[in-house]
């Protein structure tokens, strides 16, 4: 695999590139007072809250909570990965993106790299135009045809497909020539311990996958039934092409690529289990399904998904299997779900598949199925409460029980807020209750009470109450990095213990060594956290006051009062261990230094 990309270079490159630009470029901007603003690009609206600050380089709706750095502006708006995203940015303002492998960056060793996956693209390419050319012309590819055809497939969707035929015998090192070990490391070629190499496709109907930009980056192959011979009985209805550098299972969906080139806007996905029943779907013009590669569905995959679209619905079998399959996709996508964000989940009679129902119900009857499914609270809970035989109190306690872990790991207050209201309703209890017992925080600001432990902000927090003084000191930095270097020294905070107080001695460290880094660089070290997610709230913020002295002086007051703090209560505690006679002669020291000061 590349390495990762060099963390100085993403600091870099949000600090050289222009965010107003970037945007303006696709969401045209207006200057409004200190800032630019435009209708939200990611939800409808009419006013506009979408605001962008060219000083923070940080985006943020105030209708829909959308925000972060141009590197996420660009994976919202233009669909990209994050590292497509970085590439992207990186070519804007002309400079290559720099990776680094094992903590190093060795240039040369970068560039070989990057031509070696480029190879592979190609390679596989190349793989795929041979494939098509063989459907159509090899002498054994009709029984394919044929196959293709009785399970109703039209020229037209193959060709969207672009489905091919993997011929009998040895053929991709002669068809591809010279680039036989090029050929083994993209999985089309299998090299036996004799040193022969064989195709690993062979006699079947090839499904190319196809990465978010469109380049093959693996194969399956069915296998064809009514021709015997060629295959053994034994063999796998479906090969698929191993991990390798370009090709990654559990973060590829088979038929994205194909959605996004049919849709421009994508309401809702539907995601199935297998190649052909995405394919059939979309002969019946339902042309939003993709299909996880015979894995359970990863949290990168939920992630990749909802990048996409608001809506995802599950779609699995109703037989056993199915229900694992589904479960553990809830349980991955739980955690990182967002309130903007629906989850459902459809069960399909027993013995169909997707492929199975759509031919009999058609497109309409489809839909309305879909339209049917379970909410994920309902399947949420359905799933739960199986096997709680009672509907009495001890069943109640064992479904909060089962409920809690799940609901702890997740980030997004609303969501939580309103699987409790359900939880509620089903054991009869009051929803502050429940919000104690499964110590989530309520309200607006999220209760940091799931991992890390480090940065553990207090549940109590309410918006009635002022915030915290590390919420201050946290804030302000935020709106103003460079407020950093007003601090002579760390080294007293970090013996306060208060919730967020990780949070801000990271922060400070990091602009200790980068003192020029503007806010989206610094949220950027928190991507995908649930802290970035608390740290891009409260990069929000606008002070009342606009100049940079009050600004400084609410920075360094929050601080201070947080260091006396501290010390009147370590005071408090010494004086007590003092009186009941157990003080140990550093602690001793300690209280006359401490009592010395005031
Ligand atoms: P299915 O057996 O449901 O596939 O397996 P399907 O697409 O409906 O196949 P048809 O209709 O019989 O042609 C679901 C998925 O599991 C993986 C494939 O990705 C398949 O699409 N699978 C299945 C394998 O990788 N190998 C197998 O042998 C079978
Ligand atoms: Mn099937």
């Amino acid at each position: 695999m590349a390495g990762r990309i060099a963390r100085s270079f993403i600091d870099d490159l949000v600090s050289r590139v222009d965010i107003v630009e970037v945007i303006d470029a696709r969401v045209p901007l207006k200057k409004a007072g200190r800032e630019y603003e435009a209708c939200c690009p990611f939800h409808n609206e009419k006013t506009p809250s979408f605001k962008v600050n060219q000083q923070k380089q940080f985006y943020h709706c105030f209708g829909c909570k959308a925000g972060g750095s141009a590197i996420t502006f660009l994976m919202e708006y233009d669909h990209l990965e994050f590292v497509e995203a970085i590439e992207e940015l990186a070519k804007h303002i002309g400079v290559e993106v720099e990776y680094e492998e094992g903590g190093r960056s060795d240039p040369e060793q970068q560039r070989l790299q990057k031509e070696a996956k480029t190879n592979l693209y190609d390679l596989l390419g190349q793989c795929d135009r041979y494939y098509r050319q063989q459907l159509r012309q090899h002498p054994r590819a009709s029984g394919a045809v044929d196959y293709l055809k009785n399970r109703g497939l039209s020229g037209e969707i193959a060709a969207r497909y672009n489905i091919g035929y993997a011929p009998p015998g040895t053929n991709i090192e002669q068809a591809i020539p010279g680039q036989t070990e090029q050929l083994i490391i993209s999985g089309m070629l299998i090299r036996k311990d004799d040193g022969k190499t064989f195709d690993r496709f062979w006699h079947r109907i090839m499904f190319p996958i196809r990465d978010s930009r469109g380049r093959v980056i693996g194969f399956g192959g069915r296998i064809i039934p009514e021709q015997n011979g060629e295959n053994s009985p034994s063999a796998a209805k479906y090969l698929n092409s191993p991990e390798t550098p370009i090709f990654h299972k559990g973060r590829e969906l088979y038929g994205l690529y194909e959605v996004r080139k049919a849709l421009r806007d994508i309401p809702r996905l539907l995601v199935v289990e297998g190649y052909m029943d995405v394919i059939a779907l979309a002969q019946q013009d339902i042309n939003y399904a993709v299909a996880s590669l015979g894995t359970a569905c990863t949290t990168e995959h939920v992630q990749k998904l909802f990048r996409l679209a608001s809506e995802v619905v599950f779609c699995f079998d109703g037989d056993r299997a199915g229900h694992e399959a589904a479960w553990r996709a809830l349980e991955n996508s739980l955690p990182g779900l967002q309130g903007t964000q629906q989850i459902r989940f459809l069960f399909l009679p027993d013995g169909e598949d997707p492929d199975s129902m759509v031919r009999k119900t058609g497109k309409q009857g489809f839909e309305e199925l879909i339209d049917k499914a379970q909410s994920l609270s309902q399947y949420f809970f359905d799933h739960l409460r199986e096997g709680i035989s009672r509907h009495d109190l001890e069943g109640h306690r064992t479904l909060i029980d089962k409920t809690k872990p799940y609901l702890q790991k997740m980030s997004d207050a609303a969501y939580k807020t309103l699987l409790i209201k359900d939880l509620a309703s089903y054991t009869q209890r009051d929803e502050r209750d429940l919000h104690g017992l499964i110590g989530s925080g309520q309200g607006p600001e999220p209760a940091f009470n799931s991992s890390p432990p480090r940065v553990s902000f207090s549940s109590s927090n309410n918006q009635q109450l002022p915030p915290s003084l590390v919420r201050t000191a946290l804030r302000c930095l935020l709106f103003h990095p460079p407020l950093a270097s007003e601090l002579k020294e760390t080294e007293s905070l970090s013996q306060i213990d208060q919730p967020g107080m990780g949070l801000l001695l990271d922060l400070l460290d990091i602009l200790k060594t980068n003192p020029t880094l503007t806010t989206a660089a610094l949220l950027e070290r928190w991507r995908g956290t649930i802290e970035g997610q608390h740290l891009a709230k409260l990069a929000t913020w606008q002070p009342t006051l606009n100049d940079p002295e009050s600004l400084q002086q609410e920075f360094l007051g929050a601080i201070e009062r947080l260091q006396a703090q501290h010390l009147s209560a370590r005071t408090d505690t010494l004086l007590a261990k003092a009186n009941q006679g157990v003080l140990s002669p550093e602690e001793k020291t300690e209280l006359q230094t401490l009592l010395s000061r005031t």
